[in-house]
């Protein structure tokens, strides 16, 4: 007999197999009140999935699927602390990290995972806080006596995203306090513009990682600190860098001193760790209130998660649309649009979030998962993205779904432009879900005064098929609680997905291999004989070959 679970991918199957599973305009003929039915909202948050097909019926078997997969087990489970990351044995408690700072909570050997987590959370942000106090007052200085004005965050992947996100999207505004600057990439290039433009003796550094270990993240820390000590000396550097991380013996290894270095547990995934000391660089260089806003934004989301019932559940939601368009309609990949300026890296920081998280192939019992899991992640900021590959996403062979995002208010007085921007992102959507027909492009083409035979020849192309599905996220505006909110959001959301996939969401074993392999190839490159598969042995070869003739 089939079990409850795969009996409600069955029911997604049937209903995708319906002729009319993508239209959206049969949907809106059916049931013109569908724009208010289909959307939900958190306060100022909504989430409007109108301009999808998802109706009564699809909502009710998503919902069902949701039940199969014991999703309110899996919820109790993650914020109780148990090692929902099976296969590394950990729990997945970063949602500790933004709860405020609550009155009566002290460690003690009876509390539970949830409490112990706030309670460390809550102790190392206010160590964190000071620090940033102490820095903003001037108080701590470069070795030469000179205040900082210039925050250097070295770290990758999740050590740098959030970061370098956040602090782009709050200081655009307001300007920042400490200029941030970010170190990812291990390729030269990337330091020397840093080393040529910054002056060491305003610069702090933080190295930004997790474990400590991650090559591009040392080599660089490593060339940072030659670069200072040879500007300013050896006993410079101390005054100069600070750690986050998770590993005291090798932050102590590089000569980081204990009070600089700023802690967080092995329950904070390294793509979910902005919230922990990871977010140094933002409350340094957009101020810790700013940085406080954010994490309240994201407890909010939190509680929202926490509590809601599905039906109502602004993640969940998320969540289940996706599901219907990765799983029944097959869209391989989802566009993030932010039509505000101070979005423009949210595509990178959820490529991350999402495709690290649910990138898997693999069920939790080892078997092959039996449904398609994460989509291709990618996006820009509206407008721009609509003069480069939104062509694709209209008129491509590919269904795209696309997340827009919206503020109703700006933070500048340039209302006018507001409106343009707006009305952008609207006309996508409409253009998406609706499309524009044949008989419409004709009609227009020879109002305009096109002769026959060129409305016969240029009319197909011009003709949108429509029922391309989006999703409307609005918001009052993108100030930093909002920002928060919209990544917890995305976070649960991804969460909520992997436990209906069946995957764990929190491992990311597929970084392993080319890291293994980069470390045998390394002495190739520098001349040593090791074995190597052929095709990277001559392209070994051909590359010292060019380096002598160059
Ligand atoms: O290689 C992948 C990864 O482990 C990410 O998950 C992580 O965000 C990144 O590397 C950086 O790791 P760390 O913070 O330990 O340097």
């Amino acid at each position: 007999m089939e079990s409850p679970l795969a009996a409600a991918w069955t029911r997604i199957a049937a209903l995708a197999a319906r002729p009319d599973a993508r239209d959206i305009a049969a949907r809106f003929a059916a049931d013109p009140e569908r724009a208010a039915r289909l959307t939900w909202a958190l306060d100022d948050l909504s989430l409007d999935l109108s301009r999808s097909s998802i109706a009564a019926p699809e909502l009710a078997a998503l919902l069902a699927l949701a039940e199969a997969a014991d999703l309110g087990g899996f919820r109790r489970r993650l914020f109780a602390g148990e090692a929902v990351n099976a296969t590394e044995g950990r729990s997945v408690l970063h949602m500790a990290l933004r709860v405020p700072e609550p009155p009566h909570l002290h460690a003690h050997a009876r509390a539970s995972a949830w409490d112990q987590a706030c309670a460390d959370a809550v102790a190392e942000r206010a160590r964190m806080r000071r620090f940033v106090a102490e820095v903003h007052a001037g108080q701590l200085r470069g070795a030469t006596g000179q205040p900082f004005d210039t925050v250097l965050n070295i770290g990758i992947g999740g050590s740098d995203l959030g970061p370098r996100f956040l602090c782009d999207a709050l200081t655009q505004v307001h300007g920042p306090r400490l200029a941030p600057h970010f170190l990812a990439n291990v390729d030269g290039h990337a330091f020397a513009g840093l080393a040529r433009t910054l002056d060491p003796a305003r610069t702090l550094i933080l190295v930004a990682s997790k474990t400590f270990t991650t090559e591009e993240t040392m080599t660089n820390a490593a060339a940072a600190r030659a670069w200072l000590a040879a500007a300013l000396g050896e006993a410079a550097v101390g005054a100069h860098f600070a750690a986050l991380s998770t590993n005291a013996a090798a932050v102590g290894d590089f000569g980081i001193a204990p009070e600089r270095m700023f802690g967080f547990r092995d329950w904070v995934g390294g793509r979910y760790s902005v919230w922990s000391p990871i977010g140094m660089a933002v409350a340094l260089a957009a101020g810790w209130e700013r940085f406080a806003a954010f994490l309240a934004g994201g407890h909010a989301m939190d509680q929202h998660f926490r509590t809601a019932p599905f039906a109502e559940n602004l993640p969940v939601l998320l969540a289940l649309a996706g599901i219907w368009h990765r799983n029944a309609l097959g869209a391989a990949s989802l566009c993030i649009l932010g039509y505000d300026e101070r979005l423009r890296l949210l595509p990178a920081y959820l490529q991350q979030l999402e495709m690290e998280s649910n990138g898997k192939s693999v069920a939790l019992d080892g078997t092959a998962a039996t449904h398609p899991t994460c989509p291709i992640v990618f996006g820009a900021a509206g407008t721009d993205a609509q003069h480069s590959f939104m062509q694709l996403v209209h008129q491509g062979s590919e269904l795209v779904p696309v997340d827009f995002l919206l503020a109703a208010e700006p933070d500048h007085d340039r209302h006018d432009a507001h409106d343009i921007l707006a009305a952008n992102a609207l006309a996508q959507a409409e253009a998406l879900a609706f499309g524009r027909d044949r008989a419409t492009v004709e009609a227009q083409m020879l109002a305009a005064g096109a002769d026959a035979a060129t409305v016969a020849a240029v009319a197909p192309h011009r003709v949108f098929a429509g029922n391309r599905p989006s999703t409307m996220v609005l918001f009052r505006r993108l100030d930093a609680f909002t920002l928060g909110r919209l990544i917890a959001l995305y976070e649960h959301k991804v969460a909520v997905q992997g436990c209906i996939w069946g995957i764990n969401s929190f491992d990311q074993w597929g970084v392993e291999l080319g890291k293994v392999l980069a470390r045998d190839i390394r002495p190739l490159l520098a001349g040593r004989e090791t074995a190597a598969r052929a095709p990277t042995a001559a392209s070994v070869a051909r590359l010292r070959a060019l380096r002598m003739t160059t």
